[in-house]
């Protein structure tokens, strides 16, 4: 019997939460507390103490938390910084507009950034790395940090897609000069719209972020201390997110009990290789549960004409993408990870039954 898996189902939590997402709408809709309000305030404070960083601060991406991370820790035109092409374009895009130039480097199996690539493209330009913990796990920060303090380098996490995720106990967006997130609706902890946040433990970093999100202001509307931009996020969003963030704990549970529900079922199944699995020292939150096959393509039809919902992130990585000027990298094992990877239902709301339906159709299609 076939039946509709969604990728995503945002109208399935609406439903379950209802009463709470709509006493966070009269709530800000009859107090007019629409731009930087208590909200906002109260959601960064538990963000920042859920991280363990000195500061979290609202913007309104992912996109731009990169971006304005990169903007503030100097990066400039004649700067090299270090990222991957296997991650969604913004990664890439906030060292472009900085004026600075993308050095990408290949990952691993495990779909983050080879950390025994890094030295060999350090040069004496190189003034920044940027690593992706790509689908809820965390890169190895050890290695990273280690290489940042002997070649003097700034380091801005990419954790859009790792809300909770852990490398040795430590949070993601923790480790870095300042670590980034996204509240995309499929993120995580996503919002109705457009949502992100730098972390940070620097003072001045903090302060000059908080100035870059509202146009030079932070303590007082007539005082402008540079210029900056309008990317904050908005109070409607931290209240939403805020209420979300009291399920957290256990959404990330559901969405691993979820991942082993995968594990287990699709283990052996033809040439299919599961998800990573994570070493002790890692604490994954599935933000994506991605499969390889060299058959994806026939798989991804098989899935969908089944009715399941499925993605590729990414078939064509950052510099394959002709437009953008990156084609002299050369990255095998990004450019074979990115003809196999497909990404599967994942999220709390998924129940059992729909999982196992996802786990019986890629058996059956293997079975042809
Ligand atoms: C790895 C990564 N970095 C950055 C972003 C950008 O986040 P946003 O969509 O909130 O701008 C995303 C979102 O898709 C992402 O997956």
């Amino acid at each position: 019997m076939s039946k509709t898996v969604k990728f995503v189902n945002y109208p399935k939590q609406y439903k379950m939460l209802k009463k709470e997402f709509d006493n966070v709408f009269e709530e800000i809709m009859s107090g007019g507390d629409f731009i930087l309000r208590r909200h906002l305030d109260n959601f960064e404070k538990r963000i920042a103490e859920y991280v363990g960083t000195k500061y979290a601060i609202g913007v309104n991406t992912g996109t731009d938390a990169l971006y304005l991370s990169a903007h503030a820790l100097g990066f400039k035109p004649g700067d090299e910084v270090i990222t991957v092409a296997h991650t969604f374009v913004a990664t890439v895009g906030a060292i472009v507009q900085c004026g600075a130039t993308p050095v990408l480097v290949d990952v691993t199996d495990d779909f983050n950034m080879d950390v025994n690539k890094i030295e060999e493209v350090i040069t004496p330009k190189t003034k920044g790395i940027i690593p992706v913990h790509l689908n809820g796990h965390a890169c190895n920060m050890d290695k990273i940090m280690e290489l940042a303090g002997k070649y003097n380098l700034k380091v801005i996490e990419d954790a859009a897609q790792a809300l909770g995720a852990k490398y040795k106990g430590k949070r993601c967006s923790s480790f870095g000069d300042t670590g980034i997130f996204s509240f995309y609706p499929a993120k995580m902890l996503g919002t109705a719209g457009d949502g992100g946040m730098v972390c940070t433990n620097d003072d001045g970093l903090a302060r000059k972020l908080r100035a870059f999100r509202d146009n030079g202001r932070v303590d007082s509307v007539e005082v402008i201390e540079c210029f900056g931009w309008c990317t904050r996020l908005d109070n409607l969003h931290a209240a939403l997110l805020d209420m979300k963030f009291n399920y957290f704990d256990k959404w990330v549970e559901r969405r691993r009990e979820i991942a082993e529900l995968y594990n287990k079922g699709l283990a052996g199944i033809g040439d299919i290789i599961i998800h990573p699995r994570a070493a002790s020292e890692y604490f994954d939150v599935y933000q994506n549960y991605v499969i390889r096959s060299k058959k994806r393509n026939e798989l991804v039809a098989y899935l969908r004409s089944s009715g399941v919902e499925v993605l590729i992130s990414w078939p064509t990585p950052v510099h394959k993408q002709k437009a953008l000027g990156l084609s002299h990298f050369k990255l095998p094992v990004t450019e074979r990870i990115s003809a196999e990877v497909l990404s599967l239902p994942i999220y709390p709301e998924l129940t059992n039954d729909e999982a196992e339906y996802v786990i019986d159709t890629i058996r059956n299609f293997f079975k042809k």
